[in-house]
């Protein structure tokens, strides 16, 4: 794919934005008039999405282009930013499995700080300073209360993979006390699930699925036997883990807002990206199997190492300063993750 067309709409540099959650984003920001340049390496996503993303924005799509590329390669960048006219950055790029970074911390590690030590020595090179992050709630650890706000407290991370978001924050924020053009903002996710409406992109997970609604998709559309709930033994309502579970649109929508929120400030800002409400196992299994239309089986087995018993948002400062708040519930993000699964059963190379 060749550069994008530049017509003086402010153009954003997506790193991993053919994966879930940059592939929304990158549909929102065509939507809403920006160029995006997506780079990525491709590791756990399918050059199929641009596809479908096409499909969806129509000829809003000759905004968009791709670069298959590793965003710790210091000349595929400095190309990318020579042909471009880019203004912003969202990075998304990343590895994400929990599990595989407790075996495979040398690769986590190599790969989230390499590839953001790169795309920041990039960015200064070529003048752009405005960067947004994709954080997430692990960096609250097992929180002393609850809802989460901004200003509680960081815990040590339980996992490589944890720990690389908790130290890109703190590399991003040191960036902003020494150059004070830098202007950042860190966004932190709850647990993103649901896909676009049309049932054209969505989560692809490869292999077993680590998260839950990934699973219980596959449960629903008879590829997986029955949902395992990590414990029923919790402090929580009905005894399994609650969560923050906000849809991939609503998140999507987030990062346009702080786009424009950000426009012509500087500094380092957080963001909490949840809907303030937490949701059990039992109640995800609920709502999906009203969306499926079929009771969906599951079984008690023991915790999960180095699961909390529960976290949710408070996402006051997100509404109160960028005007955004999640708009879809559970019975939604069920709806339309049910949408793509059964549409998708083998997610884009079905
Ligand atoms: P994803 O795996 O679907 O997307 C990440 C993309 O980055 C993939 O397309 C992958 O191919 C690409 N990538 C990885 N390393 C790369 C590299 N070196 N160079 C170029 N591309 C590379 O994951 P996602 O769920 O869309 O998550 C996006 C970001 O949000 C990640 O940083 C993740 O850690 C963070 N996050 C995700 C969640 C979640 O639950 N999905 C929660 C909190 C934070
Ligand atoms: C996990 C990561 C988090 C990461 C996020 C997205 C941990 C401690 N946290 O969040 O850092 O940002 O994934 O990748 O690993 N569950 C089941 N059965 C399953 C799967 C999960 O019962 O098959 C339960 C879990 O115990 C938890 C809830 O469902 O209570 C949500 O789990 P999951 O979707 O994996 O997200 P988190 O653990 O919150």
């Amino acid at each position: 794919m060749g550069h994008a067309s530049s017509q003086g709409n402010p153009c954003v540099l997506v790193t991993g934005g053919a994966g879930f959650i940059g592939s929304h984003t990158t549909v929102e920001l065509l939507e809403k008039g920006y160029q995006a340049v997506v780079v990525d390496n491709l590791s756990n996503s399918s050059e199929k999405v641009f596809e479908r993303i096409r499909q969806i924005v129509g000829d809003k799509a000759d905004k968009l282009s791709f670069y298959q590329a590793d965003v710790a390669d210091r000349a595929a960048l400095d190309a990318i930013f020579d042909e471009n006219p880019i203004t912003h950055v969202i990075h998304f790029a990343g590895l994400k499995a929990v599990g595989e970074s407790v075996s495979k911390p040398i690769e986590y590690y190599a790969n989230n700080l390499g590839t953001t030590m790169n795309l920041l020595e990039v960015m200064r090179s070529h003048a752009c300073k405005s960067i947004i992050f994709s954080s997430s709630s692990t960096v609250y650890g097992d929180p002393d209360e609850l809802p989460l706000t901004e200003l509680s407290p960081k815990k040590n991370a339980t996992n490589p993979y944890g720990w690389t978001k908790w130290m890109i924050e703190q590399i991003l924020s040191d960036v902003c006390v020494a150059d004070p053009e830098f202007n950042v903002v860190l966004l932190r996710y709850f647990n993103p699930i649901g896909a676009h409406p049309s049932g054209l992109i969505g989560e692809d997970p490869k292999g077993i699925p680590n998260n839950l609604v990934p699973y219980v998709a596959q449960v629903a559309v008879g590829k997986r036997d029955c949902v395992h709930v990590f414990g029923n033994d919790y402090p929580t309502s009905d005894g399994t883990g609650v969560r923050d579970y906000i849809h991939v649109m609503d998140l999507a929508q987030g990062h346009v807002a702080a786009l424009e929120w950000m426009d012509g400030k500087t500094g380092c800002e957080i963001f909490n990206l949840g809907t303030g409400t937490g949701s059990s196992v039992l109640e995800i299994i609920t709502a999906f199997s009203e969306a499926c239309g079929q009771e969906l089986p599951y079984q008690i087995d023991p915790r999960r190492d180095g699961d909390i018993a529960e976290n949710y948002a408070n996402c006051d400062k997100a509404e109160q300063e960028m005007g955004w708040k999640a708009q879809f519930d559970i019975s939604d993000m069920c709806r339309d993750s049910w949408n793509w699964q059964s549409h998708n059963p083998s997610g884009y190379e079905g």
